[in-house]
């Protein structure tokens, strides 16, 4: 399972680059609107930092607006992913893009129909938002779970990128059923190290043997 954070922070981007578990990054203009730097000076950041995938997202929703906008995006850097929003205009420039050779995430997919058309138009990566189906009480996961099984039906090439995580049990889950990718924010990755009897455990074999040395 390949690990993206989900940020435009490049504090953050670095300090997860260094725990040696970053596979890739996405963005969104609202992480963007969030950081001071310009979107694009952002991004040619981050892709210095991050070898793999950098999901770039295009601000226009008609077709011609989304290719221009693509465009200029894919020429920051040969990992950048164009990252198109999931509407009727979407999938034609998703369509557009592949048969380019560049690479597209379908985002803001909530529905297996959606998923099932972007591979369909030949996009790299689907990003079905499970924390905001959560949030409206319905299950994000069972979303994932459809699409993974639709995608292994008819063997798509698209990969399942899991978004819109609000916890660590949302990456086991998405695990467990065998998603490609999970993209988290930076609070999410910190938590998937800890444990409480990790760090009991860790300071009582410390002290015991320091305890043990003193008494000798
Ligand atoms: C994915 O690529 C999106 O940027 C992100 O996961 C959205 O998450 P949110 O629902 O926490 O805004």
């Amino acid at each position: 399972m390949k690990f993206f954070i989900d940020t435009a922070n490049i504090e953050q981007i670095k300090s997860a680059a260094e725990m040696g578990v970053l596979d890739g990054v996405t963005t969104n203009p609202s992480l963007a609107a969030k950081e001071t730097a310009p979107y694009r000076e952002l991004l040619e950041e981050i892709c210095r930092i991050v070898p793999g995938p950098v999901s770039a997202e295009v601000l226009a929703t008609d077709y011609d607006g989304m290719m221009k906008e693509a465009g200029e995006l894919a020429k920051i850097a040969d990992n950048i992913v164009i990252k198109i929003p999931t509407i009727l205009e979407g999938l034609k420039a998703i369509k557009s893009l592949s048969s380019d050779g560049i690479k597209t995430n379908a985002t803001l997919v909530f529905q297996p129909s959606q998923a099932l058309l972007v591979a369909k138009a030949g996009a790299t990566f689907v990003s079905p938002f499970i924390g905001r189906l959560d949030d409206i009480s319905q299950s994000g996961m069972e979303l994932i779970e459809q699409i993974v099984t639709i995608y292994n039906n008819y063997t798509f090439a698209t990969e399942v990128l899991v978004a819109s995580v609000r916890h660590p049990m949302h990456v086991v889950e998405a695990a467990l059923i065998g998603a490609d990718v999970i993209t988290m924010p930076y609070n999410v990755i910190a938590k998937l190290i800890k444990h409480p009897l990790t760090d009991i455990g860790l300071e009582k074999f410390i002290s015991d043997y320091k305890k043990a040395k003193q008494n000798a």
